[in-house]
């Protein structure tokens, strides 16, 4: 894999994929990157446990990675899961990461990610995909906006976990 013209890449250069085996380091560069972003360190085994977990046929929690044809790079990721909900017979999708690495954005990425996260929903029969964000994140609703809508919810969490 190489850095060419990392600058110069353009829409028609994105290809967005299943995550396979060989991916695991490609992943990995952008895993500690999204931990940056994030501002948290995981620990290396939470990084482990979850890509066995995209790999894992009977787990249903996926990730996909987004690619520069040009140089081979990986250049975003999106994870995605499926889940029971009291107020559908079928399930529901939660987008739980979605990240483009600082060049590669605002170039289409992002919203190949989603629209890679709400084509595999279809096939699954379960369309209804939801994630959420922090309020503060102009950017990434800048995205959102055009490929969902906001809702009037408040996430809460149990204090200590
Ligand atoms: C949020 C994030 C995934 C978006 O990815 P991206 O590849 O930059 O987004 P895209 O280029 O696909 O889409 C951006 C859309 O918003 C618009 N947009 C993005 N930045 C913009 C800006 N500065 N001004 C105006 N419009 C902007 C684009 O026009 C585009 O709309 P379009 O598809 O109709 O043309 C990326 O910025 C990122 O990884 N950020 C850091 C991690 C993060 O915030 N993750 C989300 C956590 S919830």
């Amino acid at each position: 894999m190489s850095n060419k013209e990392p600058e110069k890449m353009t829409n028609d250069r994105i290809l967005v994929r299943a995550i396979e085996p060989k991916d695991e380091e490609a992943w990995n560069k952008l895993w500690v990157e999204y931990q940056g972003f994030q501002k948290v360190v995981m620990p290396l085994e939470v990084g482990k446990t979850s890509f066995a977990r995209f790999l894992d046929p009977t787990v249903k929690l996926w990730g996909a990675l987004a690619f520069d044809t040009e140089t081979g790079n990986a250049i975003g990721f999106t994870h995605y899961l499926s889940h029971l909900t009291s107020w559908n017979v079928e399930e529901v999708v939660y987008m739980n990461d979605l990240y483009v690495t600082e060049y590669a954005r605002v170039k289409g990425v992002g919203r190949k990610l989603v629209e890679f996260v709400y084509k595999h929903a279809d096939e699954l029969g379960t369309p209804s995909v939801y994630w959420v964000t922090d309020h503060f994140n102009h950017r990434a609703q800048l995205l959102y906006t055009k490929v969902a809508y906001k809702t009037d919810k408040v996430v809460y969490k149990r204090i200590g976990y």
